[in-house]
């Protein structure tokens, strides 16, 4: 993905978490001549991986199959005195599909935040890393309602409403209507090895470096030290 299109997204995330009232903390408009200043005392956002992110799940496609995030807090797999929870703001477009999943450490919960719109989340249980349970009903809790639903559901969540997703349950979302910003609460986050996709996919994308970075991505934090 070009820097210049990553650049564009990044603007126009910082544009529509604006308008929806939500204030991000000061890390996220630190330019790249700023990060050369943090010393280490900035560590657990380097280390953590927090702070802007997008993926295109390795599909080239962005606006198909993509999604948008910032990462708020986070703690780590090899630090089990830290922080044990997380939390993220995802940006999903109309017609934008985050695809087939589960995560194996990681229990969350999906919160609708704002946008107006509906999120369509998609669920099965898992038999293994690359198969659906296509038959087992599906354990759900919304908000407080704990019941469960038939394989291959699509439950909606209205503005306000947020679903648990428990370990090894396949999830995919998307939204038909509404740009929305969701939501993240989680236990540790770790992107690099608890994404467990049902097809081969890339989870950070290569980039070619056609301008300077607005803002670093997580995974850039190395070359600005
Ligand atoms: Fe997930």
């Amino acid at each position: 993905m070009k820097r210049s299109i990553i650049n564009n997204h990044i603007r126009d995330a910082k544009e529509f978490i604006a308008q929806m009232q939500f204030a991000l903390p000061p890390f996220a408009y630190w330019s790249p001549e700023e990060w050369k200043t943090r010393g280490s005392e900035y560590n657990e956002i380097r280390e953590n991986q927090l702070g802007w992110d997008l993926t295109d799940f390795g599909s080239g496609d962005y606006d198909r199959l993509g999604l948008f995030l910032f990462t708020i807090r986070n703690g780590s797999f090899k630090n089990p005195s830290g922080k044990t929870y997380a939390e993220k703001l995802l940006i999903v477009k109309p017609g934008q599909v985050t695809p087939w999943h589960y995560h194996n450490s990681k229990m969350e919960d999906i919160i609708n935040r704002g946008g107006g719109g509906t999120l369509k989340i998609q669920l099965y249980r898992s038999l293994d890393e690359h198969s659906l349970d296509e038959k087992s009903d599906v354990p759900v809790s919304v908000d407080g309602r704990n019941y469960t639903v038939k394989a291959g559901t699509v439950v909606s969540l209205g503005t306000g409403e947020s679903i648990t997703l428990q370990q090894g349950v396949f999830h995919q979302f998307w939204s038909d209507d509404a740009a929305l910003l969701l939501g993240e609460v989680s236990m540790v986050n770790d992107d690099h090895k608890d994404n467990f996709f049902l097809e081969e996919r890339g989870r950070f994308p290569g980039i070619e470096e056609d301008e300077k970075p607005l803002h670093l991505l997580v995974g850039d934090y190395e070359k600005y030290r």
